[in-house]
């Protein structure tokens, strides 16, 4: 499947009440968010009793990482039943709770999707084991024969992104050594064969399923997976093994074309729906292929990770915001911004790390962030994100301003790419929510239980000590989205007006409000900078008392 070069030259005409253009959406890992039952595992009842937390940080909309059923091999990203709540996390009635709970504060839900792979619960890939080569179960999925004399070698040599060969070899019903499947991820999610139209047609009930209970859009895992290239070539490889990712390419198993048509396949059934349901792409690939994904008839938007690796400094701020503006324009969509998820180190550990780091490469999580410095940016450069035209994407805890947890014994990491290679892997930005400063588990869970250990400083970082404290990364993130929606920052057309500033400082107007960040060594004094003049400080994340702006922090401010 091959599909033409979109072109951007005529933009569809459009109205604001297109909910996510500026939502800001804050991400629930359901595990790890709040505990009801007291089994130590976050639920869906936990979540609906902390909606009014939400609503009142003035959330628009919550995703929900998966809660279906799932052996839990990947925390939930490997799905034995897509149309099921797993016991851990309730039920389908308490799905229906919570989706009922949220409208009613105002709070729009996204569910997850995960159709680039299930779990090997799931029972299909269940029948296929069972069915053998060559049977229409077998076809659900990516089996091929293995290469060599008996088939011993894999049909290619795709490695996991959790580390490893990306294939398998099972043993036939017979007991014989039989085919090999294909898993980008790991041995526990067999990867779809969307080749098979009985593929497209599960996921097109997947996705009814749940706009018939409500939810209002879809995040989607992995979008830019599902479709291979055919006949399933082997890939360059790196000096270590790895799959290749050429400049400007993604890897050879993601990002093919075909992948578009599904989209143009799911949109017409989002669009059959009242309301203004929306699917946003968890796509790592190149900027350039980005606007292939959206448009009317294609996903609504994708999460620009290009903010999130900018390196700290006035300039590599700048081209981060600049870019994706640009694209924005062109694709008519507004932009995503994004900061942190269940991915990645914690922001406030990022901004930490010494100035060479480069994002993703250098530094293993364990490694010591300077965590007093990251905050402090971490706050900064939120507050910038929050300022910016278009929808943010918030993950949970980034409110508190909660590090990277760095020692987790190995032996409760749950990350399969901890337990296939040995690397820390990512449940440091995983470990559950602190609450209340005395309480068992913070809070999380009243029976004192919580699945990953909450280190000690998190009990300073607990919401009921931060609420009402000013000064608290919480006060600011709600003082910031309330002002945001009142001045309509996210809605703003306008172009951003980048200002003359001293060196290291970042200074954009728009919608009347000036942002400024100093990411230089030394204060800056707002009253003797003459691009200001005469201002007022809306929010800051650090105090101004002297009228300068420290080091490392950010503020918006409004000429009088
Ligand atoms: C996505 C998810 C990640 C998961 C992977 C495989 O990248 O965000 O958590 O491990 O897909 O499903």
């Amino acid at each position: 499947m091959t599909s033409p070069t979109r072109t951007h030259d005529a933009p569809p005409s459009r109205t604001f009440d297109q909910w996510w253009r500026d939502a800001v959406v804050y991400q629930v890992y359901p595990r790890s968010f709040a505990d009801s039952n007291g089994d130590g595992m976050g639920d869906l009842p936990g979540i609906t009793s902390r909606l009014p937390y939400l609503a009142d940080l003035g959330v628009d909309a919550i995703w929900l990482s998966p809660f279906y059923t799932s052996p839990q091999k990947d925390g939930g990203y490997d799905v034995a039943d897509y149309t099921d709540v797993d016991p851990r996390f309730g039920t389908l009635a308490d799905a229906d709770e919570l989706i009922a709970c949220a409208h009613e504060l105002g709070i729009k839900v996204i569910a997850d999707v995960v159709p680039n792979h299930s779990s090997s619960e799931h029972p299909r890939f269940q029948q296929a084991l069972l069915a053998g080569p060559g049977s229409p179960e077998r076809d659900m999925y990516v089996f091929a024969d293995g290469k060599g004399e008996d088939g011993e070698l894999p049909p290619n040599n795709w490695t996991s992104i959790f580390h490893g060969p990306a294939w398998s070899r099972i043993t036939e019903a017979d007991g014989t050594l039989g085919q090999w499947y294909l898993h980008i991820f790991d041995t526990t999610q067999p990867d779809w064969n969307w080749e098979n139209p009985n593929v497209h047609d599960l996921f097109q009930n997947v996705l009814r399923f749940w706009l018939d209970r409500g939810v209002d859009g879809f995040r989607v895992d992995v979008a830019h997976g599902m479709v291979k290239p055919e006949g399933l070539p082997d890939a360059t490889v790196t000096a270590e093994g790895l799959v290749d990712i050429p400049e400007g390419e993604a890897p050879i198993y993601f990002d093919n074309d075909g992948v578009l048509d599904i989209y143009r396949e799911w949109r017409p059934i989002l669009d059959s729906y009242e309301g203004d349901r929306m699917m946003v792409l968890e796509a790592w690939i190149p900027e350039h292929r980005v606007p292939l994904y959206i448009g009317d008839d294609v996903a609504h938007q994708a999460f620009s990770f290009g903010f999130l690796q900018a390196t700290w400094g006035a300039d590599t701020i700048r081209a981060a915001i600049e870019q994706p503006l640009a694209q924005a324009g062109a694709v008519d969509s507004p932009t995503t911004w994004v900061l942190s998820n269940h991915d990645l180190i914690r922001h406030a550990t990022r901004y930490g790390f010494p100035p060479d780091y480069q994002f993703g490469e250098g530094l293993a999580r364990d490694e010591r962030s300077n965590t007093v410095l990251g905050l402090r940016r971490a706050r900064a450069l939120s507050l910038v994100m929050l300022a910016l035209p278009g929808s943010a994407y918030l993950y949970q805890g980034e409110e508190l301003g909660l590090p990277e947890v760095a020692d987790i014994p190995d032996e409760l990491r749950e990350d399969p790419a901890h337990k296939r290679a040995g690397v820390p892997g990512r449940d440091g930005c995983r470990v559950p929510m602190p609450w209340k400063r005395e309480a068992p588990a913070l809070g999380f869970s009243r029976t004192g239980e919580s699945w990953l250990p909450q280190p000690p400083e998190f009990a300073d970082l607990a919401v009921d000590v931060q609420q009402d404290d000013p000064t608290s990364t919480l006060e600011m993130y709600r003082k910031a989205l309330h002002l945001r929606q009142d001045l309509g920052l996210g809605r703003s057309e306008e172009p951003i007006e980048f200002l003359d500033a001293p060196d290291g400082v970042l200074a954009l107007a728009h919608s009347g409000i000036i942002v400024i960040v100093n990411t230089g060594e030394t204060p800056v004094d707002l009253a003797e900078w003459s691009g200001i003049g005469q201002a007022e400080v809306l929010v800051s994340s650090d105090a101004l008392e002297t009228g300068e702006l420290p080091a490392n922090s950010s503020a918006w401010i409004q000429r009088l």
